[in-house]
């Protein structure tokens, strides 16, 4: 992590790294915090980390990972210096499982003690079960997407998870139409 936040982000770290009584926690190989930039405008969220992730300790550094980063690229934009990129859940849930509610409301808090310290300028959820737990809904993706959603007085996006796009390469126009659409928002 870089950026001028990173101490106040290492704090935030290291008391989660002492919680003791998470199964998910447990079960984990590697706490997977955030990747990125402190500084940085755009703050995405994902869902939780997947094995790759779990071993590595860093977010979306697996196949999603890598289209995610290219993505990027096509808006201008590097993983390294422009983003500041975590998860809805901080442990991977076994056999990349979708989050449970009771995991998600345990690990809530550290992600919003992340976006208060980041304070970036726009969210990007990546995926329906991202943007679902982030505005308290059970929607869609098709009914999310499109629409600049409010996260605690943030402008939050809900668009396709990188994963999804490798799965259904003929979604990729419409999450280039976001993308396009977050960079305008960025760049305003
Ligand atoms: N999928 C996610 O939602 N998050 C990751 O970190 C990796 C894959």
């Amino acid at each position: 992590l870089v950026g001028t936040k990173s101490e106040k982000l290492g704090k935030l770290k290291k008391k989660i790294e002492l919680i003791k009584n998470c199964d998910l926690k447990k079960n984990a190989t590697n706490l997977v915090f955030a990747d990125g930039n402190s500084s940085a405008k755009i703050m995405i969220i994902g869902e939780g980390p997947g094995a790759n992730e779990d071993i590595q300790g860093k977010p979306f550094v697996g196949r999603a990972g890598k289209l995610l980063d290219k993505i990027l690229i096509a808006i201008g934009r590097s993983r390294n210096k422009d983003v500041f990129i975590c998860n809805v859940l901080k442990c991977r849930p076994p056999n990349n499982r979708d989050p449970l509610s009771t995991e998600v409301k345990e690990c809530e808090p550290y992600l919003k003690h992340q976006i208060n310290l980041i304070k970036p300028k726009l969210i990007v959820a990546l995926g329906r079960i991202a943007g679902k737990t982030l505005l308290g809904v059970d929607n869609s993706l098709k009914s999310m997407r499109g629409e600049i959603h409010n996260y605690y007085d943030i402008p939050l996006i809900v668009t396709y998870h990188p994963a999804a796009l490798l799965r259904n390469p003929n979604w990729k126009p419409q999450a280039w139409k976001d993308f396009k659409w977050i960079k305008s928002i960025i760049e305003s």
